[in-house]
């Protein structure tokens, strides 16, 4: 059998001849710098945009300070697959799951599962594609479907306020409103989606100015917004849209989510969508918007 020379202290070797369509072996290991383009060439040909994906240097870079990056190489050590986790409070998020399109269904996401998933006690959580390999490959991993999470596009031009107000406030200070309402530290997240703008982190107050959530656009649309009330999750969510003005936006949103019969009476439309996993299903509230990589 052929293994790769990867010293022991920086690899995970995995065997998975027997799945691989080309009886090839890979390794999986600690992603580094020195992976970054071959991650970025594998997320390109799975169709991911060019940023906030693995695609994206900045973003693979966030991972590798403040998650877990796994690429998976073949034996000339060309990367062919990648993934990462990041812990979101006390669980296990798994933000990224990529195979060279060529080399998909032989194996080689389960063998990257194995290295990022490989304690049972953890509470694990993913928004999987529709991928018909995703899934199923999860379930085996101890994750349910939950619900999914709608890709919204639409404007809050015909939205009407209700009282609540936003303020756009230092990123810090959005992770710490987050964090008193979650007891979730999100800090290095919102760092992240404030990079090129730090002005879109917002806090929405109630009628008598208590913060109830708090969140981050990005360039690509309202990224993340936590509001544990779901008496006051339609709300929030329109006073945060339309701070961000009557532009098009697009938003990730739970099936469940209170708003979401307003929304599409608004003419937002789905676009797209993912299904949240998980393998403790008290785990993500269904009045929050997520992240489809960060939650
Ligand atoms: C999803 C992805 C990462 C999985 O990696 P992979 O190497 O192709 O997957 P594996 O071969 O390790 O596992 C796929 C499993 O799904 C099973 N499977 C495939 N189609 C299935 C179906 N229709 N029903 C049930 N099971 C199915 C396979 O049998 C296999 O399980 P097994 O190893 O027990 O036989 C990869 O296919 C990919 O990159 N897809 C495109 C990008 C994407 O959607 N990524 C997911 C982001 S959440």
């Amino acid at each position: 059998m052929f293994a790769l020379s990867i010293p022991a202290h920086e690899a995970r070797l995995v065997d998975r001849e027997r799945h691989s369509p080309r009886g090839s072996v890979i390794g999986v290991r600690q992603a580094g710098e020195a992976d970054l383009a071959g991650i970025a060439a594998v997320a390109l040909a799975c169709g991911q945009p060019p940023t906030d994906s693995g695609a994206d240097p900045a973003y693979a870079r966030h991972l590798l300070a403040h998650g877990t990056l796994m690429a998976a190489v073949d034996r000339e050590r060309h990367v062919v697959g990648f993934g990462a986790t990041r812990r979101v409070g006390s669980a296990s998020a798994l933000t990224d799951l990529f195979v060279l399109p060529d080399r998909q269904g032989g194996g080689i996401g389960g063998a990257i599962l194995r290295c990022l998933w490989d304690a049972d006690a953890e509470t694990r959580i993913t928004f999987s594609s529709q991928d018909p390999r995703a899934l199923p490959l999860y379930v085996r991993f101890g994750l349910r479907p939950r619900w999914p999470l709608l890709y919204l596009r639409g404007s809050a031009a015909s939205l009407e306020a209700d009282g609540l107000h936003v303020r756009r406030v230092a990123a810090g200070d959005a992770a710490a409103v987050e964090r008193d309402l979650t007891g979730i530290d999100r800090g290095a997240d919102y760092a992240y989606w404030l990079r090129s703008d730090p002005a879109r982190a917002l806090v929405v107050h109630d009628h008598d100015d208590r913060p109830v959530a708090a969140g981050a656009a990005t360039a690509a649309g309202l990224a993340h917004l936590v509001c544990p009330s779901a008496a006051l999750a339609t709300d929030a969510l329109v006073a945060a849209l339309l701070a961000l003005g009557e532009e098009p936006q697009t938003l990730w949103v739970p099936g469940p989510h209170p708003a979401l019969p307003l929304l599409l009476r608004n003419q937002f439309v789905i676009e797209d969508y993912d299904i949240h996993m998980s393998s403790d299903d008290a785990f993500a509230g269904v009045t929050s918007v997520y992240s489809p990589a960060l939650a």
